[in-house]
């Protein structure tokens, strides 16, 4: 794993968009798995102010997110078919046809997983996945378990993410109780990783995550297995890793 440790979200955003914007300048037709949250959004500002100069083009990438909630339709400015494209997709030049997200609507939930892991084999699977750490070392929305769950799969969310994520609602009655995500498996076989991460309340889970045992109870900490993770992290996220990171 490479760790770049960067001086505050500020510059964590710049060093995350500097390594999508090298993805798609080597292959403009790359594949990109994106994740929603707070971290990625000052990533995506920066993208589309390199977007605005001229010095990114998006007219070939496709996407692929990593989650959706269930029962949120594209209206619904609380699902991440909303959040990608307020934060990414309607200020550059993508094709609508080439941005794939789970179907919050959808009505059969096993066809609306097997047919996104199905989607993302014929794109020719993920080149870079961009990840945000949740505080329980949740990945997409695969929360603490017992197993790693190897495909996209609906999950029940933890009262935990339900908390965390209630900031965005009205109330913590709206936050929906189930989503869609990318299973483990489909993460791994992306062919590099990139995980995002900000602040000292992550600092605990960074540890945990990047430092500790791999286990399913800390989703996340899968990642110490893939051949090619880039962790950027600001000082306060690797606050607790000092001695592990030298
Ligand atoms: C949500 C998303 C994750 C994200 C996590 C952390 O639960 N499903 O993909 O990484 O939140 O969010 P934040 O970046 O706001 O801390």
């Amino acid at each position: 794993m490479r760790i770049y440790q960067t001086d505050g979200y500020r510059d964590m955003s710049r060093k995350t968009a500097n390594i999508i914007s090298a993805q798609i300048i080597l292959k403009p037709d790359c594949v990109l798995g994106l994740a929603t949250g707070s971290t990625p959004v000052g990533t995506y500002d920066q993208l589309v102010e390199w977007y605005q100069k001229g010095d990114l083009d998006f007219s070939e990438v496709r996407t692929v997110n990593l989650d959706e909630y269930k029962g949120l339709d594209h209206e619904n400015d609380q699902s991440y078919y909303y959040f990608m494209h307020r934060h990414l997709f309607d200020r550059v030049n993508i094709r609508p046809e080439n941005i794939h997200i789970p179907n919050g609507k959808a009505e059969n939930d096993a066809e609306e997983c097997e047919a996104y892991d199905r989607l993302i084999r014929q794109l020719g699977g993920i080149d870079l996945q961009l990840l945000g750490l949740g505080h329980n070392g949740h990945i997409g929305f695969n929360e603490p378990s017992d197993t790693f769950a190897r495909t996209t799969h609906l999950v029940d969310l933890q009262l935990s993410t339900i908390e965390a994520n209630k900031r965005f609602f009205s109330s913590i009655d709206l936050v929906p109780r189930q989503a869609y995500t990318m299973g483990i498996g489909t993460i791994l076989q992306a062919k590099k990783i990139l995980i995002a991460v900000s602040g000292k309340d992550k600092a605990e889970i960074v540890r945990r995550a990047f430092f500790g045992p791999v286990t399913a109870s800390v989703p996340a900490s899968i990642l110490q297995l893939h051949p090619d993770v880039t962790l950027v992290a600001d000082e306060d996220a690797l606050s607790l890793s000092g001695d592990s990171i030298g």
